[in-house]
C-alpha cells in the first residue's frame, strides 16, 4: 500500500492511525471486499489500525434484534477471512465503546444543518420518503465523524461512495479545532480511496454501483457465494458485442467492459492497461472465463475461511471482546479531553 498523503492533516502532530468501519447489514460483496476489506488487510502491516463493525449505524434503519449480534459476527468473520489479523489490528463492535455516541452528540452541536442537508447518500437512501426516515439516518455522517475522530484517526480506507462523508468529517474536525481554539487537536482525516476496487459496478449494469440493496443477486458476487455461483455470475455478467481493445481510451462508453477489466486488475495486480494488452483483440468469450477462474481463485479461499470463522462464534466473540477493550482504551482518554475542551463541569 502506498504511503498516504499527509498534506492536509494540518497542524496535527499526533501519530498516524487508520480507522474504518462496515455496517453489519446484509451479505458483503466484491465491492466491499475490494473497496474496503482488502485495503484493511494491506494497511495493517504498516499502520496502527482500528476496524469497527458499525452496528450503531446499522440501526439507523430497522434491524431485527434476533439477528443483529449474528450479523456483527458475520462482518467480523469477513474481516478475519480477508486477512485482518487481530494481533495486528483492533476489531470491535461500535456499540461496545460509548465514546462513539458521546462524541457524536458533541459533534451534533458543531456540524451545521446545511452541511447534512447536502449529503447525497441520505437523499439516495431516503428517496421520496425523507420525512419518514429516522433522525439517525439523517445524522449518520456525524456519527461517522465521531467514529473516526474518537481515535484521532488520520487515514480512512473506504470505497468512493464515502468521499462526501469524509469531507464532512474534516469540516467537523476543523470547526471544532477552530471554535474551541484547539489548533491541531483533531487531525483532518484523509480518505484512502485509490485503487482498482474503489468503485466496483454491478455485473448487470456497468453504470450502477455493486450494492447490497440491488434486488438482483446476479448483480453482485457475495462473499458467501460458492465457487460455481461465482463463476456463473462472471460468465453471465453483462458485456457488449465488441472485442477487448488495445488502449484505455477505447474503453470509454463501455462501462461493463471497464468494470470487468478493473475487477481483473484488482485480482491480478496488473494495471488496466496490462490487462488490455494481455487480452487485446479477444472477445468476451475468452475474457470472461479467464476472469471467472481468477475470481474463484481469489474469492474461494476467503469464503472458506469466512465459513470457518462462522462455525466458531466463540473464537470470534473472544476477538471482539478483546478488541472492544483495546478500542475503549484509546478512545476514552480522547473523549475525556474533548469534555475538558468544551468546558463541562467536573471534566
Ligand atoms: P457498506 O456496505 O455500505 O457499509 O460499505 C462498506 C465499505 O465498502 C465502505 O468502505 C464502502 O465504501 C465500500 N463499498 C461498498 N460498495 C462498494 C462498491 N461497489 N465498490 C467499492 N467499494 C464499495
Ligand atoms: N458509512 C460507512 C459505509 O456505509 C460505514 C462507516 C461508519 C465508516 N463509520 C465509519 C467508514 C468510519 C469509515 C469510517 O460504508
Amino acid at each position: 500500500m502506498s504511503k498516504p498523503n499527509n498534506q492536509k492533516i494540518i497542524d496535527y502532530t499526533g501519530p498516524e492511525r487508520i480507522f474504518s468501519g462496515v455496517q453489519p447489514t446484509g451479505d458483503l460483496h466484491l465491492g466491499n471486499y475490494l473497496g474496503a476489506l482488502k485495503k484493511f488487510a494491506d494497511l495493517q502491516h504498516d499502520y496502527e489500525c482500528v476496524f469497527c463493525i458499525v452496528d450503531l449505524h446499522a440501526i439507523t434503519v430497522w434491524q431485527d434484534p434476533k439477528t443483529l449480534a449474528d450479523q456483527t459476527r458475520q462482518i467480523a468473520s469477513a474481516y478475519l477471512a480477508a486477512g485482518v489479523d487481530p494481533k495486528k489490528a483492533i476489531i470491535y463492535p461500535q456499540s461496545t465503546v460509548l465514546a462513539h455516541t458521546e462524541l457524536a452528540w458533541y459533534f451534533n452541536c458543531v456540524a451545521r444543518v446545511g452541511w447534512l442537508s447536502r449529503m447525497t447518500q441520505f437523499k439516495e437512501k431516503s428517496g421520496k420518503n425523507a420525512e419518514a426516515m429516522s433522525v439517525g439516518l439523517y445524522d449518520y455522517p456525524v456519527l461517522q465523524a465521531a467514529d473516526i475522530l474518537a481515535f484521532k484517526a488520520t487515514h480512512v480506507p473506504v470505497g468512493e461512495d464515502q468521499k462526501q462523508h469524509l469531507e464532512l468529517s474534516r469540516d467537523i474536525a476543523q470547526k471544532f479545532n477552530h471554535d474551541f481554539n484547539a489548533p491541531g487537536f483533531f487531525p483532518l482525516p484523509e480518505p484512502l480511496i485509490k485503487g482498482p476496487g474503489a468503485r466496483v459496478m454491478s455485473l448487470r449494469d456497468g453504470t450502477k454501483k455493486m450494492s447490497k440493496s440491488d434486488p438482483s443477486d446476479k448483480s453482485r458476487i457475495n462473499l458467501t457465494d460458492d465457487a460455481d455461483t461465482i463463476a456463473k455470475k462472471i460468465r453471465k455478467a453483462k458485456s457488449d458485442a465488441g472485442e477487448i481493445p488495445a488502449t484505455l481510451s477505447e474503453m470509454e462508453g463501455r462501462p461493463e467492459l471497464k468494470n470487468l477489466v478493473s475487477i481483473y486488475s484488482a485480482f491480478s495486480g496488473l494495471s488496466d492497461q496490462e490487462v488490455l494488452t494481455k487480452y487485446e483483440g479477444k472477445g468476451f468469450g475468452v475474457f470472461k472465463p479467464a476472469l471467472a477462474d481468477l475470481s474463484v481463485e481469489t474469492m474461494h479461499p476467503i469464503t472458506a475461511r469466512m465459513n470457518n470463522f462462522l462455525a466458531n462464534p466463540d473464537e470470534v466473540d473472544k476477538i471482539l471482546a478483546k478488541g472492544a477493550e483495546d478500542a475503549a482504551n484509546i478512545a476514552a482518554p480522547i473523549v475525556a479531553e474533548v469534555r475538558k475542551i468544551i468546558g463541562f463541569w467536573g471534566a
